[in-house]
């Protein structure tokens, strides 16, 4: 097991209503004027942002609000968040949303308290000095954000999409309610799913041997996750299963699930170029198309850990044959994808061969010449792994 550092600060509120408890917790953690980031529309249509503004006004703390975060979240709504905090003297951010949202607030965050452009930070990966807290209404159980450190914002000018992290963004609330999942479309319910099923992949598979208080940690969550994912796509309003699946969510990348082992995260790498390319292109659903073939690609490093996950997740029994087994467990990932109705080839996607080009320019931008773990990928790796699936 590798040394480690691990705090995770993140108050969790889970449960029926609430969010109706947001104005009070962090009024007793100091809050006194917020700013209230939403999204493109369902929070406010379901009367969600309302409710988040009595609990705030209730307390006595001001607010001012700014919706409009897209999924894959701009810089430019970051730039207009940065430029309202400073005018109007905010001390917190509430993000009521998911990962989109949750990403641009951490983005505003970043650049409230400083001098900085909120953009320079994930060029640069500089520390920040101080940044605003931040506390979260979570609405989609998918990216983590709620109490992940990281954030990813993509710049459309410049073609980009980036991620940046540092422990300063860790949410100091979340509040977490399965039934405003109830409105979540069966995409979007079934691409969250793929993306906290892959933040486990991503981990699982890396350069080290068995780390086993970690593994049997991932191990249970994909567990759970493939048993509770067809109950919330058959009944959207199962309180239970949409809880089990909001919990796991959380749990898949706050960083536990990662301790003491080196990780992995190419396939995020290659995903994230999609949806730079096209940021209509849902997050899980690129990781759907590029999880497999990147299975395909490098399982030969080590195809035990591939046969061991077969075994422990999908219940496979050997054929005596260690690249059959493996091959085994790479479909039958791709086939729990798709029975959530996920896409299996980039063309579903509307990427095609002449984007790869594209794609790998920026690849190499974010994440250098040679990347990945579990096998050190190269910019030709790269291509053939998205070659596979087109
Ligand atoms: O904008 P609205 O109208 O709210 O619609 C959203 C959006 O269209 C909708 N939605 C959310 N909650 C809903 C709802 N619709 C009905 N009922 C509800 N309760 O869902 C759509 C997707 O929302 P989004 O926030 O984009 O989803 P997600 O949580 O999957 O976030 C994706 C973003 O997170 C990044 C991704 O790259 C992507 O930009 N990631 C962030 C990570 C992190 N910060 O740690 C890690 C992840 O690996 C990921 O890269
Ligand atoms: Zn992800």
């Amino acid at each position: 097991m590798e040394d480690f550092e691990f705090v995770s600060p993140t108050h969790f509120v889970f449960g029926k209503d609430a969010e109706e408890k947001v104005g009070e917790k962090i009024r007793a953690a100091g809050a006194q004027r917020v700013l209230i980031h939403f999204g493109g529309k369902s929070a406010l249509a379901s009367g969600l942002i309302s409710r988040v503004r009595a609990s705030l006004s209730q307390v006595g703390i001001a607010c001012i609000e700014l919706g409009g975060v897209r999924p894959n979240p701009e810089i430019g709504l970051v730039r207009e968040g940065v430029r309202l905090c400073k005018q109007e003297q905010i001390d917190w951010i509430v993000a009521v949303g998911g990962g989109s949202v949750i990403d641009s607030a951490k983005a505003i965050a970043l650049g409230a308290l400083s001098d900085i452009d909120s953009w320079e930070f994930y060029e640069t990966k500089q520390a920040p000095s101080e940044v605003l807290p931040l506390a979260v209404v979570l609405t989609i159980p998918a990216a983590g954000s709620e109490a992940s450190s990281n954030t990813v914002i993509s710049n459309d000018e410049l073609g980009r999409k980036t991620g940046y992290g540092h422990i300063s963004l860790r949410p100091r609330f979340s509040f977490m309610n399965p039934e405003l999942t109830f409105t979540l479309p069966p995409y979007q319910t079934a691409a969250g799913i793929t993306d906290m099923y892959s933040h486990l992949l991503e981990r699982f598979f890396d350069d080290m041997g068995s780390v086993p208080v970690t593994d049997n940690l991932s191990l249970s969550l994909m567990k759970t996750i493939r048993a509770e994912a067809p109950r919330v796509m058959a009944d959207p309003e199962d309180y239970d299963a949409r809880a089990n699946i909001m919990w796991a969510g959380m749990l898949c990348h706050q960083g536990l699930a990662g301790v003491g082992r080196h990780e992995d995260w190419a396939t995020h790498g290659l995903e994230h170029e999609l949806s730079a390319l096209n940021p209509q292109i849902t997050h899980g659903a690129g990781l759907a198309v590029l999880f497999p073939s990147w299975m395909e690609y490098v399982f030969e490093e080590n195809p035990a850990r591939f046969i061991q996950y077969g075994r422990e997740i999908f219940g496979l029994v050997s054929t005596g044959d260690d690249w059959s087994d493996a091959y085994n467990a790479i479909d039958a990932t791709r086939s729990f994808f798709a029975s959530l109705g996920m896409p299996t080839t980039l063309e579903e996607l509307d990427v095609h061969e002449e984007d790869i080009d594209t794609m790998l320019v920026t690849l190499e931008k974010n994440r250098g010449a040679v990347f990945g773990s579990f096998k050190k990928l190269t910019i030709n790796d790269a291509r053939e792994i998205y070659r596979l699936v087109l």
